[in-house]
């Protein structure tokens, strides 16, 4: 081939990636405001789980391409939410057992929903587990510990975090003794203790001020 055939090759190449790129990260921001449209409760919490967790990602040395799938996989973990009806997802008063199913039947639908778009398919596992526990009682396949990758553990904390630290129609956010109290006494049963560790010692170096932990990591 000739230079200056390859050399076009190779630019038309880098450009279709780049367009690629920018379609994903497109998708990624519709699927994240549809997500928040449906439960404008929770609005931004997709994008501080994902901060979170890229941070927690960092301190634990996991490479640059896990923590990117990560940090996509955090900010759509609950798309599966768009499948629950408002009358059970926006219900304000105690769900009955029935209820309670139908919404633990999220993580499905979002893998479902996932499960064609090719730039996510690696981390559908990931998705469909971020409510399972270390003791193996969370859903929606009670996996233990051992079959639950290093990122759905990390998810899970950063998950957590970000529900306890804001407020909700129905509770204050917990003031962060608690909040460290909490993760303390669900460290084994609902939380790996080696990643509440890193995130307590996180917790700890940015000075316990809840404002500041997405500044740590530029989004
Ligand atoms: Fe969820």
């Amino acid at each position: 081939m000739q230079l200056s055939k390859l050399f076009r090759v190779c630019k038309e190449r880098l450009q279709w990636g780049e367009r690629l790129k920018m379609a994903n990260a497109a998708t990624i921001n519709a699927l994240a405001y549809a997500i928040e449209a449906r439960d404008p409760c929770t609005r931004g919490h997709s994008e501080r789980v994902s901060r979170y967790a890229g941070w927690i990602a960092v301190s634990m040395g996991l490479d640059r391409k896990k923590i990117e799938l990560l940090r996509v996989c955090a900010r759509l973990h609950d798309v599966g939410k768009i499948g629950v009806s408002d009358r059970i997802l926006l219900k304000p008063s105690k769900l009955t057992p029935q209820e309670r199913a139908e919404i633990e039947r999220h993580p499905v639908y979002g893998a479902q929903i996932l499960s064609d778009l090719a730039f996510i398919r690696k981390g559908i596992p990931i998705i469909l587990s971020h409510h399972e526990r270390v003791d193996g009682t969370g859903y929606p396949q009670r996996l233990k510990k051992h079959r639950l990758p290093l990122e759905v553990r990390i998810i899970s904390i950063a998950d957590a975090f970000d529900a306890m630290t804001s407020d909700r129609p129905y509770r204050k956010a917990l003031p962060l003794p608690e909040v460290v109290k909490e993760f303390k006494r669900c460290s084994g049963s609902q939380f790996d203790p080696q990643v509440v560790r890193v995130f307590l010692c996180l917790l700890e170096e940015s000075g316990w001020a809840a404002h500041d932990f997405g500044g740590l990591l530029a989004a």
